[in-house]
């Protein structure tokens, strides 16, 4: 049977109809079905190798590159790849986007997983999930530190934040760093609770709590606050959020991986502020712009360039190709320097030569870019209310502001103290975080309250959330 469909698909006749009419088609689809699957296949999969990658970005703080824009083809193709793994980029759609997406994500991974779960459940060492879900809560099997089967396929799904240790190995403890973004991964975590230590992580957004972000995806408030066993927080009133049972320790990923010191540079701006990814076609209105208080931005620029005649650069605020920018107040006009998207490296020559970094965001969750200022010896001005990061900021590392109130004082005071050389921010941010301050934290953190779900590897002096 299948011989005979196959030769009259084949047959002369067969060929002569269909190729004159598709060809070019034929040809397109050939290509890119084992193209899609390739990179739905790697692209996540690889996080050891997207390290080096991903800490390029963790310069201004995005988990975006302004390369995916919409409308490219190379954008689509990675919708579809985000769409299929989940990936963070769904919070930067609108919701109703997110909604279609998400529903797409739920039917697709299911179908092509199953497949992938059946060759899982026929190998050997690994465990039927049926079969566990069934078991009431089994009896506890000795701990071991060898890595659990499942560890793999879980940080393959972007919620899933594996943690290291100082020789780079991975441990049995994963971060949650952001919600669910489909039910499979829900399911993960439910499959998985028992055999690896999950902790939450606040890296994305307001999480655990729901974002107020206009353009993001809402959940319930109680649903994440009390669903892991531990957190690694950045609330100042952590106790009026999360469950007495939760265990907290105030870190976050911005704790680690600051840059080495590097030689001083000609101050050559009085700021430089990180918009990461901002939504330049759209005039700087959108999910990034949210997040980083670009309303207030331009209001703080009417008092920066025209009272008190400051310059300034506004990294990412600017397309791609240079061509648009977000729009600021004709005051600004020669005073300050838009930017587009820019490496980590340019980044910091920027952040080296102004007087500090300007940090009026709000809802993000503790920026990258302050430690990494601070660790570049550059102080901060700082929106009081951002949601995580406000402990770096004390009287050796910069200013608060609370609104436009109190700006003008506070910008004032932070330039006669960097004029009399007052701060001292990489000393202090040294001292107090980096991989060996917060990495001993980590473990000890682990350690002291999770004995009895989690062991390290033999020696285990620190560890790292990783891939981030
Ligand atoms: C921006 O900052 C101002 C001043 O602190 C604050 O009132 C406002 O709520 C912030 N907006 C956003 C979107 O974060």
């Amino acid at each position: 049977m299948l011989v005979r469909v196959y030769y009259a698909l084949t047959s002369r006749k067969c060929r002569r109809a269909v190729l004159p009419v598709y060809p070019c088609r034929i040809l397109c689809l050939l290509l890119a079905c084992p193209a899609v699957f390739l990179a739905w296949q790697l692209w996540p999969a690889a996080f050891p190798l997207q390290d080096a990658d991903v800490r390029e970005y963790a310069g201004v703080a995005s988990r975006v590159s302004q390369e995916w824009r919409p409308g490219s083809s190379r954008a689509r193709a990675h919708h579809l790849v985000e769409s299929l793994r989940s990936r963070p980029q769904l919070s930067k759609l609108t919701s109703k986007k997110e909604e279609e997406i998400s529903s797409t994500t739920r039917k697709i991974p299911a179908s092509s997983n199953s497949a992938k779960n059946l060759r899982k459940l026929a190998s050997p060492g690994s465990v039927a999930p049926m079969a566990r879900e069934q078991q009431p809560a089994p009896s506890k099997p000795a701990l071991s530190a060898k890595l659990h089967p499942a560890h793999g396929r879980l940080i393959r799904e972007y919620p899933f934040q594996p943690v290291r240790n100082e020789r780079g190995e991975f441990v049995n403890v994963i971060l949650v760093r952001s919600p669910f973004r489909s039910r499979h991964q829900k399911e993960l975590f439910d499959q998985y609770k028992q055999e690896l230590l999950f902790l939450g992580i606040s890296s994305f957004e307001d999480y655990p709590q729901p974002p107020p972000n206009p353009f993001s995806g809402k959940f319930p408030k109680d649903e994440y606050v009390g669903l892991f066993p531990g957190f690694l927080h950045m609330l100042r009133e952590p106790a009026k959020i999360f469950p007495e049972t939760v265990k907290l320790v105030l870190m976050s990923q911005s704790d680690f991986s600051l840059p080495p010191p590097q030689p001083k540079m000609a101050t050559k701006y009085d700021f430089t502020f990180s918009g990461s990814d901002q939504d330049v076609h759209n005039d700087c209105v959108g999910w990034s712009s949210y997040a980083k208080n670009w309303t207030f931005v331009k209001t703080a620029l009417e008092v920066m360039c025209g009272e008190l005649g400051m310059t300034g650069v506004l990294v990412a605020t600017k397309d791609k190709q240079g061509r648009r920018a977000c729009s600021i107040p004709p005051s600004c006009k020669g005073k300050i320097l838009q930017t587009k998207f820019l490496a980590q490296n340019e980044f910091f020559d920027y952040v080296r030569q102004s007087k500090f970094l300007f940090v009026p965001q709000v809802h993000d969750a503790s920026p990258r870019v302050t430690t990494q200022a601070l660790a570049l010896d550059v102080p901060l001005l700082m929106n009081w209310n951002l949601i995580g990061g406000w402990k770096y900021l004390n009287d050796k590392t910069g200013e608060f502001f609370h609104d436009i109130g109190d700006f003008r004082d506070s910008v004032k005071r932070l330039l006669r103290k960097v004029e009399e050389d007052e701060y001292s921010p990489r000393k202090w941010v040294t001292t107090n975080y980096g991989d060996q301050v917060s990495g001993t934290r980590l473990r000890q953190f682990v350690e002291e309250n999770f004995a009895d779900r989690v062991k390290l590897p033999e020696g285990t002096r620190l560890l790292f959330p990783s891939g981030a």
